[in-house]
């Protein structure tokens, strides 16, 4: 079935962003906390989990949070774009989708950061970047961590980035006993989506 440039969006696609928004706003479920990949050579993909901050299905921009110093950012700078891969198990959804994935305002970053509590600033308050060695097992915080208070903690603002994602393709798989369905979606040239359904 060719669905291309319907006036409505399909419904799978309509039921993915459903899906999206609510693991943003809940935090559950293993869509709340999908897997990005990046490229830094044609032949190894890097993968992760990041949670999920937002979807915004208007925009279809998906946004996470992270420190600037990581290899994903690396990537990022190096021309690699974000993959994203979430799994709904409830729902029998699979959705994947990348873009180009650029940093937030600098207001924005600053807005958010000062609602996070210490205990969230702590994956940004590192001393040496992610992925540094380290001479034992450790949390790379500074000694004193456990004794700064959260003023203390507001140098960790340098390192705190905020990425979006937006998604110029994507694909949504529904699992279901009956048969799968496979939904494409692409908006490679501007703002307009088109879809394309396609064997599971
Ligand atoms: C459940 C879970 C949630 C995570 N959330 C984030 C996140 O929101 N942002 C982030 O940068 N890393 C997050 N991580 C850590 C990443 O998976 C990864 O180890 C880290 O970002 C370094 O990745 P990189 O070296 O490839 O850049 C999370 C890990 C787990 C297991």
């Amino acid at each position: 079935m060719d669905t291309t440039n319907p006036s409505s969006p399909p419904m799978l696609w309509s039921l993915a962003w459903q899906l999206l928004g609510k693991a943003a706003e809940s935090g559950d479920g293993a869509l709340a906390t999908p897997s990005i990949s990046t490229v830094a050579s044609l032949q190894v993909a890097r993968p992760r989990v990041v949670v999920l901050r937002k979807a915004d299905d208007q925009n279809c921009v998906l946004t996470c949070y992270t420190d600037r110093r990581s290899v994903k950012v690396d990537h990022l700078n190096k021309g690699s774009e974000f993959s994203w891969l979430g799994w709904d198990r409830e729902a029998s959804v699979q959705f994947v989708g990348g873009g180009p994935t650029t940093w937030a305002s600098e207001a924005e970053h600053r807005k958010i950061f000062a609602q996070l509590p210490k205990h969230s600033r702590k994956a940004y308050a590192t001393v040496s970047p992610p992925g540094s060695p380290l001479p034992d097992a450790g949390t790379g915080l500074p000694s004193r961590w456990e004794d700064m208070d959260e003023a203390e903690t507001d140098y960790a603002l340098a390192n705190f980035g905020i990425l979006k994602t937006r998604l110029r393709w994507a694909e949504v798989l529904k699992l279901d006993r009956e048969g799968n369905t496979r939904l494409a979606a692409n908006r490679s040239d501007g703002d307009e989506w088109s879809f394309q359904y396609i064997v599971p």
